[in-house]
C-alpha cells in the first residue's frame, strides 16, 4: 500500500487584515507546484471562518494519487499520464498502481489478478438478498445498498490484513454485483463467475450469459470496457471521493463509506451525466435532430436545460478522457460494425458548442460523459447501467484515497464551519398563541 503523502515544507505567507490586526498565514506548495494557504490556524487567531459552498477554493487534503491541471488538460494518476495509460495499461494494472502508488511487476500483477479473480463470488445467501427488491429498481441504489451490505458479511475489526481483504472483495465483487442488480432488472437468472475469463470479460459474461446457451465474450467490447474502467478510475478530490473520504473520516468501514460514494456518484451532476448524454441525444433525435436549438436552450438562463456531458468544475480545457473518447468510440463503432446516429449528433453537438461564445466564454468543453454513453449502448450495456460502470471503474481511486485519508496523521473528522443566517434567539410562543399566516 503506498505510504502518507509527505507534508510539503510550509512557508510564511499570506498576510490578512482584519479590524487594523494583521496575521501571516502559511503557504504549502505542492510538488507540481500548486500553492495554498494553511488556514488550519485562522478560526483560534482571528475568529474568522472561510466561507466557499462548493469547495471551489478549498483544498481539503495532500494527496499523492492523481494530478490534474484543469488549464492544461492533464490528468495524471501517481506520476503517470492517462493517455500512456488508456494505451498500455490494463485496469488492474491501474488499479494495483492507484492503491500501491507503482506499477506492479509482471509477478505481482499476476499475484493481484489471481487474488480478486478468487473473490468474485457472492456468499449464496447474499444472492437473495437482490429479490427483496423491485424489480424496477435503479442499479445505483441497489449497488449502493448491496455495498454496504457487504459490511454484514466482513465484520471483522479493522487490521492490515482485514483491511486488504476489504480491498480485495471490494474490486472483485463489484461488478457481480452490478451484473446482478441488472439480471435482476430484467428477471434472468443470476450467473456465476467464470474464472477463466479477465476482469472486464468476466463483467460481460456475467452481464449477458444465461444457463441456456454458450455464451463467448468479444474481444471487442472487453477492450473497450476495459478501456472506460481505466479512464474513470480516479479523479482526485470530486464529490463522490471526497464523500467516500468524509464518511471515512468519521472510522466507518470501507465498505459503509464507500457505499455513501456510490450514492454522491448516482447524482445527475456527477457520474449520472452519462445517462443523462444519451437521454438528451435521444430526445434531440425524436425532436428531429435540431442540435442548433438545444444549444440556445442551454445557454437560456430561464430555460433548466444544460448541455449535459459538458463542462467541469476542474477543467477549463478538453477533458483528456473526453479526447481519449472520442477517438475509441470511433474505433469501437467502426470495429462492431455499428453506424450511431447518436454518435453522429453529439459530434454535431460538440462541433457548434465549441464555436459558440457562451461556451468560449464560459471555458465549457465536453466532459469524460459526453462520450461515454455512446459506447456503453453501443456495447449492449443498457442505459440505467451506464453510472454503476463508472462504480466499477472508480472503485480503485476511491479504494486509494480512503487508505490514503486513514492513514495521513494530519486527518480528522470532517466537520466544516458555516455562516449562520437564520433567526437570532426568541422565546417559545405556546401553540395557543400563535398565529398562522
Ligand atoms: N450547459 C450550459 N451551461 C453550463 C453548463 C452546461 N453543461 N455547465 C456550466 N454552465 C454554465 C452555468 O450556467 C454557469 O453560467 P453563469 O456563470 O453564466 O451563471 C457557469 O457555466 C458555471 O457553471 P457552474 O454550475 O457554476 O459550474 P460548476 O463548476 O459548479 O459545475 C458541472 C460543474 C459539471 C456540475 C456543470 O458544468 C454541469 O452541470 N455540467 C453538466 C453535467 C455534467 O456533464 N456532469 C458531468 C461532470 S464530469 C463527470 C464527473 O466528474 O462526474
Amino acid at each position: 500500500m503506498a505510504t502518507t503523502p509527505s507534508a510539503p515544507a510550509s512557508m510564511p505567507g499570506a498576510t490578512l487584515e482584519h479590524e487594523g490586526k494583521s496575521v501571516t498565514l502559511p503557504l504549502l506548495t505542492g510538488t507540481e507546484g500548486e500553492t495554498g494557504i494553511d488556514i488550519q490556524a485562522l478560526r483560534a487567531r482571528t475568529g474568522l471562518v472561510t466561507f466557499d459552498p462548493g469547495y471551489g477554493n478549498s483544498g481539503s487534503c495532500r494527496s499523492s494519487v492523481t494530478f490534474i491541471d484543469g488549464e492544461r488538460g492533464i490528468l495524471r494518476y501517481r506520476g503517470y499520464q492517462i493517455e500512456e495509460l488508456a494505451e498500455k495499461s490494463s485496469f488492474l494494472e491501474v488499479a494495483w498502481l492507484l492503491l500501491h502508488g507503482e506499477l506492479p511487476t509482471q509477478a505481482e500483477l499476476d499475484g493481484f489478478a489471481t487474488e480478486i479473480t478468487h473473490h468474485t463470488l457472492l456468499h449464496e445467501s447474499f444472492r437473495r438478498f437482490f429479490e427483496a427488491l423491485p424489480k424496477d429498481a435503479h442499479p445505483m441504489p441497489v449497488c449502493a445498498a448491496a455495498v454496504a451490505a457487504l459490511a454484514t458479511f466482513y465484520q471483522e475489526s479493522e487490521t492490515d490484513r482485514s483491511l486488504h481483504d476489504a480491498i480485495v472483495r471490494l474490486l472483485a465483487k463489484t461488478p457481480t454485483i452490478a451484473a446482478y442488480s441488472y439480471k435482476h432488472s430484467i428477471g434472468q437468472p443470476f450467473m456465476y463467475p467464470d474464472n477463466r475469463l479477465d476482469y472486464a470479460s468476466n463483467f460481460l459474461y456475467l452481464m449477458f450469459a444465461t444457463p441456456a446457451e454458450a455464451y463467448a465474450v468479444d474481444p471487442v467490447l472487453a477492450k473497450a470496457v476495459d478501456l472506460l474502467l481505466i479512464l474513470h478510475a480516479d479523479h482526485e478530490q470530486n464529490c463522490s471521493t471526497s464523500t467516500v473520504r468524509m464518511v471515512g473520516s468519521s472510522r466507518a468501514n470501507l465498505f459503509a463509506s464507500i457505499s455513501a460514494g456510490i450514492s454522491a456518484l448516482w447524482g445527475p451532476l456527477h457520474g449520472g451525466a452519462n445517462q443523462q448524454v444519451v437521454e438528451m441525444l435521444e430526445r434531440i433525435e425524436a425532436d428531429g435532430g435540431d442540435v442548433q436549438k438545444f444549444v440556445d436552450r442551454a445557454k437560456d438562463k430561464k430555460d433548466n436545460s444544460r448541455l449535459m456531458g459538458f463542462g467541469h468544475r476542474v477543467y477549463k480545457n478538453y477533458d483528456p478522457r473526453a479526447a481519449i473518447l472520442k477517438k475509441s468510440c470511433a474505433q469501437v463503432l467502426n470495429q462492431l460494425g455499428v453506424r450511431s446516429r447518436l454518435l453522429e449528433i453529439a459530434m454535431k453537438l460538440e462541433e457548434i458548442a465549441l464555436r459558440d461564445e457562451y461556451f468560449i466564454q464560459h471555458k465549457l468543453y465536453p466532459n469524460v460523459d459526453f462520450y461515454s454513453g455512446i459506447i456503453y449502448r453501443a456495447l449492449g450495456i443498457p442505459v440505467n447501467m451506464f453510472t454503476v460502470m463508472f462504480t466499477i471503474g472508480r472503485m480503485p481511486g476511491w479504494i486509494a484515497q480512503w487508505v490514503e485519508m486513514r492513514r495521513d496523521p494530519e486527518t480528522r473528522i470532517a466537520r466544516p464551519r458555516q455562516i449562520y443566517v437564520g433567526p437570532t434567539q426568541r422565546a417559545y410562543v405556546p401553540i395557543a398563541a400563535r398565529r398562522s399566516g
